[in-house]
């Protein structure tokens, strides 16, 4: 499934077959059950605290009013929902057909698993990530030595647009956008329905800063300092990608997975990876991949764990290299080392005011294809 062009269009052949369709209205769905999934879990929650005994209730006046305002903060993110999945399905450009073909089987809410739930959760806690102001130190720490980088490496060329960088899991696209906005040609490359739905909402139409606002901790019943915590909101997008409409056509979003999509050799100039390489199953399927694209001289610049998605997942395959033998192996296929640093203090989609904090001692290193 791929979708490139200025505004991130896609068209409806986008769904080579049944199953990309059914996966696309599975997304959807899980969108859409949001509402019911985390109100059923705030009545648990006032369940569990109406089967306590007087004395204990009595510790806890406020926890009624607290879920009545966690219900509010629910319905609030709802209607944003609603408007990302309205945008999605105005994507394909023949939306009517696919409007008809979503809504012609009913959605059962109660039907959707803990997991299609748990991504939506996820994707609104990755807005902060990428596109709050909240989300500014984790930039610093992920993204900005990776576009001082870039900068450094061409910092001779006078038209930047002639260097195709490609930034394959890019998740909701920040760090694409900032490179095309630094004067790249940049393309994002992202296999997830659920990042790329709230990432065409997010690019392709919001005309402000901080238009919006969400309440992404509602799910986050643990480690709280107080209640508050939990009801945070946050505003999006902290820049207006409107006000960029000039360098967006340097940049574009390619839907799939980085293995079936991308293929042409020698393409690409540079190429990006941040919390990526580790959500292969083969990871030396990826370091393959990234030297077939990359033009002769092209640099591959990466920052990030090696935390193996698949690993330890009954019935998936993944192969788990360490830190050196994965080096190996970036040499042996012929990439030359121009920088490696250790211990880049980062973070992924952390809660500053959780009290679980975690830190990455990521790898970030520069190689070239010799
Ligand atoms: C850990 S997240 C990192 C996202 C982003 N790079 C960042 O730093 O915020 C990894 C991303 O890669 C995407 N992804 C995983 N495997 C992929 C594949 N084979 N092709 C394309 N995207 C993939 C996931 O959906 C997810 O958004």
């Amino acid at each position: 499934m791929e979708t490139k062009s200025e505004k991130s269009k896609v068209s409806e052949d986008v769904f080579q077959d049944e199953r990309e369709l059914e996966n696309f209205k599975k997304v959807v769905e899980s969108f859409k059950s949001y509402h019911y999934c985390l109100t059923k879990s705030v009545a648990n929650s006032l369940k569990n605290f109406h089967n306590l005994n007087q004395k204990h209730k009595e510790y806890l006046m406020d926890f009624e009013d607290n879920c009545k305002l966690l219900l509010e903060c629910i319905d609030h993110n709802d209607d944003v929902i609603r408007l990302f999945i309205r945008d999605a399905e105005l994507m394909f450009e023949n939306s009517n057909a696919l409007t008809n073909k979503l809504t012609e089987e009913n959605s059962d809410q109660s039907n959707h698993s803990k997991n299609d739930v748990d991504r939506v959760c996820t994707t609104l806690k990755q807005i902060i990530r990428d596109w709050s102001i909240e989300g500014e130190n984790e930039r610093q720490m992920c993204y900005k030595p990776i576009l001082d980088e870039l900068i450094n490496i061409y910092s001779e060329i006078k038209d930047l647009s002639q260097i195709n960088v490609l930034v394959p899991g890019c998740g909701l696209g920040r760090l694409a956008f900032d490179i095309a906005t630094k004067g790249f040609m940049c393309e994002g490359n992202e296999f997830s329905l659920h990042m790329l739905i709230a990432s065409n909402f997010i690019i392709n139409n919001c005309f402000m800063k901080n238009q919006y606002k969400i309440y992404p901790y509602v799910d986050s019943w643990s480690n709280n300092i107080n209640f508050e915590n939990q009801t945070r909101e946050i505003h999006f997008p902290d820049v207006s990608p409107h006000d960029f409409s000039n360098q967006l056509s340097q940049f574009s979003m390619g839907a799939g997975d980085f293995l079936e999509v991308y293929n042409e050799e020698e393409k690409w100039e540079c190429i990006v990876t941040c919390f990526f390489i580790d959500t292969a199953h083969n990871i030396i399927d990826y370091i393959e991949r990234i030297w077939k694209l990359l033009k002769r001289d092209g640099y591959w610049i990466n920052l990030g764990p090696l935390l193996y998605h698949f690993s330890k997942i009954p019935g998936e395959f993944s192969i788990e290299l360490s830190y050196k033998q994965l080096k190996r192996v970036i040499e042996r296929v012929g990439f030359k080392y121009l920088k490696e640093e250790f211990n880049v203090k980062s973070k992924y989609n952390s809660d500053d005011q959780s009290l679980l904090q975690y830190t990455y001692d990521s790898i970030f290193f520069v190689v070239q294809k010799n």
